[in-house]
């Protein structure tokens, strides 16, 4: 990769001294500067580093209007001997353009995503947060900006990094509802990828749920509802009968998490079986009567692993009790010391700065 050097202009009114560190939630921070750059007449330009601020784009934006927009979710993490790494990177790099090339939007070469990334993390070292379970977020994006409201691809696009200190996601336990009428996404359609229309088309139905008394729902798949998918906006791993089961990404209606992906290779290294397959709601339910199933929680780089208290279908109430999960604490105790350099990084999944 070659090195290309990004101009920076430094922030001159930073936040950073004023920023509480013990008060970190998801998503409501950024930090003092940003990546930006643009794509006109085939080529990626004007590539730079500057303070983070508001951004001008025209009302009639292909984005604002037909949904052109693709993102990823990364962090980075402040070890204890104050090492910066970044966890699988590459992977959303990969997926990024997986999903840019769903969304026909252009690709993003490797040096501007990577060194981008790292050159802008690097100025922002200091608002790394070294606790537990906090971290960098990182969140890449691009937009479509061509002036015009003819629905056909944009000539022109934006590519954007912002980062934040981010807590967990979901802090505490969270009561899923198995959803039954509504989808997040179809054979065929852009469930694979990290388009922004996938989750703005979830917030009706997880509204309806909330006011049932639930956090979020678990999607079925949307031709007859059997079959599990994805949990709120994260993957989802059952315990059975000391099995993990995962729903396969074979039909494209999953997303192919970064998390997911590690973790299976976790579980499998720590001895249990995984298997990567359709799993129809009525197997969980009979399993349940059976006394057999153990755990469910969800994967994600936002939510790392969230705990699951409670799932249910329609009338059907399926309680855990979180104190007593073995399989996705353990999970979770192995991604965070592994992301503060207490265990052996085997597989080289974290990108040093
Ligand atoms: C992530 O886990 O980074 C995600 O993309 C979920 C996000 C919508 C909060």
């Amino acid at each position: 990769m070659a090195t290309h050097s990004i101009p920076v202009t430094k922030n001159l009114h930073p936040k950073l001294a004023s920023f509480d560190m013990n008060q970190i939630a998801f998503g409501k921070n950024f930090t003092d500067h940003m990546l930006v750059a643009d794509y006109e007449n085939g080529e990626w330009k004007n590539v730079e580093i500057k303070p983070y601020a508001p951004f001008e784009v025209d009302p009639s934006s292909a984005v604002l209007h037909y949904g052109q927009t693709i993102f990823e979710g990364i962090k980075a993490f402040k070890n204890e001997k104050g090492e910066v790494v970044i966890f699988r990177p590459d992977q959303n790099f990969i997926r990024f353009n997986t999903s840019a090339a769903r969304m026909q939007m252009p690709q993003v070469p490797e040096w501007l995503f990577m060194e981008g990334m790292k050159q802008l993390i690097d100025l922002e070292r200091a608002w790394i947060p070294s606790k537990p379970d906090a971290s960098l977020y990182i969140r890449p994006f691009m937009i479509a900006t061509d002036p015009f409201l003819g629905v056909r691809p944009s000539n022109s696009y934006k590519f954007m990094i912002i980062l934040g200190p981010s807590g967990p996601y979901h802090a505490a336990p969270m009561k899923i509802l198995i959803e039954q009428q509504y989808t997040r996404a179809t054979p065929g359609g852009v469930g694979f990828a990290k388009n922004g229309g996938n989750y703005g088309a979830s917030l009706y139905p997880v509204t309806l749920a909330q006011a049932k008394g639930y956090d979020q729902v678990l999607w079925t798949d949307a031709i007859e509802h059997k079959y599990v998918e994805e949990v709120g906006m994260m993957n989802v791993m059952f315990v059975i009968d000391g099995k993990i089961i995962t729903p396969s990404l074979e039909r494209g209606t999953v997303l192919k998490g970064v998390t997911r992906d590690s973790s299976i290779t976790i579980l499998r290294e720590m001895g249990y079986e995984v298997e990567e397959r359709n799993l129809l709601v009525s197997e969980i339910i009979e399993a349940h009567k059976k006394g057999l199933f153990q755990e469910v929680f969800g994967v994600g780089t936002a939510a790392v692993v969230s705990y699951i208290s409670r799932l249910a279908h329609e009338e059907y109430v399926m309680d855990f009790d979180v104190d007593a999960l073995k399989v996705a604490p353990a999970l979770k105790n192995h991604l965070n010391d592994l992301r503060m350099g207490n265990i052996v990084d085997k597989h080289n999944w974290l990108v040093k700065l």
